[in-house]
C-alpha cells in the first residue's frame, strides 16, 4: 500500500493528496513549517517544535490549527508506517485557498495543513569524519529569519551557490557578522569557549541550537551566545554547524582555507558525544516506555 500523509484532517495516500493551485503557499509562498526527526518511532523534542510552529504561526498573523495532543496523534499514525525506523517529520501550515489572488490576508480562509515522513537522511560518516566545507555569503534574506517560513528562494540560492563552488553549506553574513547557514546554525570556539550568535531577527531559533548550549551547560562546557564577527569566523579554532537532520557537524574548510589545522576540533567530539548519547537515551525511553 503506498505511503499515507495527513492533509487537512484526513490520512491520504500520496499520490490522491491534492491541494488547490489557489492555495496561498503555492501562490505567494505563504505558510510555515517544521522539519522533526524521530529515532526509534519517537519524535525528537516535539514540544519544542511546536512552540517554535506557533511562534511561526504568530509570526504571519495566523492561529495554531492543531494543539499538541492532535499533533502527536498525527505524528504518531504517520512514523507507525515505518515501524521503529529513524525517520523525519516535514509538517506545513499555509494560509489555504482563497477564490482571488490577493497581496492583503482575507478574513475568511482555512489553512492548509500536511504532514508526512520520510526516512530519516543519515549523515555520511565521511563528511563527520573530514568536516564540511562552507564558503560565506552576504545574508540576502529579509529581516525576519527567526520565522520559519517556507519563502525559502534566498536561501536555496545561497545553498546552490556553494554547492557550485565545490563547497556543502553557506554561512550568511549581515552587516559584518556571522549568523547562521542557509539550513543551519552556527558555532565557533574561541580560546576554548563554544559561542553562537544570540537569538534575534536574522537567525531561526534552531531546536538543535539550544540543545547543544544545553548540553554544553550540563556537561559544564564554557559557552556564551555572542555575535560572531567574519574575522572571528576566520581565526575560530573550530567551527559547526547544526541542524535536526545534520545534528552537529564539523567545519574544517571555510573559504577554501583549512579551519585550525583542517580537522574536526577535540571539543566538536566531545560534542557531538553528548548529542549521541542524548540520542541513545531517547531510544532506550521509547523500548521501555513505563519509564
Ligand atoms: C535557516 C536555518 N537555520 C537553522 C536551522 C536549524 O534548525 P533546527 O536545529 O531546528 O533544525 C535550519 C533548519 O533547517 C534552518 O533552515
Amino acid at each position: 500500500m503506498s505511503e499515507l500523509i495527513y492533509l487537512n484532517g484526513e490520512f491520504i495516500p500520496q499520490e490522491n493528496a491534492c491541494v488547490s493551485v489557489m492555495d496561498r503557499g503555492f501562490l505567494f509562498g505563504d505558510g510555515v513549517y517544521e522539519v522533526i526527526p524521530a529515532y526509534a518511532g519517537q519524535p525528537f523534542r516535539l514540544r519544542e517544535h511546536l512552540r517554535r510552529l506557533d511562534a511561526s504561526l504568530e509570526g504571519i498573523r495566523m492561529s495554531p490549527p492543531l494543539d499538541e495532543d492532535q499533533w502527536r496523534d498525527i505524528l504518531q499514525r504517520l512514523l507507525a508506517q515505518r515501524g521503529d525506523a529513524d525517520q523525519q517529520i516535514y509538517l506545513q501550515i499555509t494560509r489555504g485557498a482563497y477564490g482571488k489572488r490577493l497581496h492583503t490576508i482575507p478574513e475568511d480562509i482555512n489553512p492548509t495543513v500536511m504532514a508526512f515522513a520520510t526516512e530519516l537522511a543519515r549523515r555520511d560518516p565521511e563528511l563527520v569524519k573530514q568536516g564540511m566545507s562552507v564558503i560565506t555569503l552576504d545574508d540576502i534574506r529579509w529581516d525576519r529569519c527567526n520565522i520559519k517560513a517556507i519563502t525559502l528562494l534566498a536561501n536555496i540560492l545561497s545553498q546552490q551557490q556553494a554547492r557550485d563552488e565545490g563547497a556543502q553549506e553557506a554561512i550568511l553574513v549581515r552587516d559584518g557578522q556571522a549568523n547562521e547557514g542557509t539550513a543551519s546554525n552556527l558555532f565557533i570556539v574561541k580560546d576554548n569557549l563554544i559561542i553562537t550568535p544570540p537569538k534575534s531577527r536574522h537567525l531561526l531559533p534552531g531546536i538543535t541550537r539550544d540543545l547543544v548550549l544545553e548540553l554544553a551547560r550540563d556537561a559544564g562546557l564554557p559557552y556564551a551566545e555572542a555575535s560572531i564577527s567574519v574575522e572571528e569566523l576566520e581565526a575560530a579554532e573550530e567551527i559547526w554547524i547544526t541542524s535536526s537532520t545534520k545534528e552537529v557537524m564539523p567545519v574544517t574548510r571555510l573559504n577554501g582555507h583549512p579551519v585550525d589545522n583542517g580537522h574536526p576540533g577535540p571539543m566538536w567530539e566531545k560534542m557531538d558525544a553528548l548529542y549521541a548519547a542524548c540520542k541513545a537515551r531517547l531510544r532506550l525511553r521509547s523500548s521501555s516506555p513505563e519509564d
